[in-house]
């Protein structure tokens, strides 16, 4: 069956001078590179596999899976150590867009989209960069892309803070 695109919000074909090259150029390798990353998931007691990928305006893709915990509700989501690696590595500006797919047993179906931490964990690696990055969710029938904004909108961020 052909894979179909979607996208919510008036703001996925907003056009970002140079950013948008970027995109086209790596969204293949950024999906693919977010497929790699689940295979690299530990989710023992939710078997559910999730793997993420954030692509910056230099071409980089930096990578995560969830990393769950003994103690559930201690679990790491896949954006969330993709952001914190990203962080590790000096990377606080440039978010471009982020590929985001899962799982049960890492067999992808539904696309499925950040949870509402992970949202929240982007947002801060977005606005240190004064980006909206387009969150690219993947499924096995139908990709589905919105921008952050979208995701989560009237965010509460640094400069809430400044
Ligand atoms: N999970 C993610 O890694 N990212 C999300 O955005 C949603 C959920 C993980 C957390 C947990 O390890 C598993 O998926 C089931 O909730």
């Amino acid at each position: 069956m052909p894979v179909r695109s979607r996208c919510i919000g008036s703001w996925c074909n907003r056009e970002d001078s140079g950013v948008t090259d970027v995109l086209a150029n790596s969204r293949e390798d950024l999906i693919a590179a977010a497929r790699r990353a689940m295979d690299t998931a530990y989710a023992p007691y939710s078997g559910f596999h999730v793997g993420a990928a954030l692509l910056f305006d230099d071409g980089a893709i930096v990578t995560g899976a969830n990393f769950e915990n003994a103690s559930y509700g201690l679990s790491l989501c896949a954006e969330t150590v993709a952001a914190s690696i990203a962080s590790h590595a000096g990377r606080r500006g440039g978010l471009v867009a982020v590929a985001v797919l899962g799982g049960m047993g890492g067999a992808v179906e539904a696309a499925i989209s950040p949870c509402g931490r992970c949202r929240q964990v982007l947002n801060e690696l977005a606005a240190l960069g004064g980006t909206d990055p387009l969150v690219i969710c993947v499924g096995a029938h139908e990709t589905v892309e919105m921008r952050l904004s979208v995701l989560l909108p009237n965010a509460f961020g640094p400069a809430n803070l400044a």
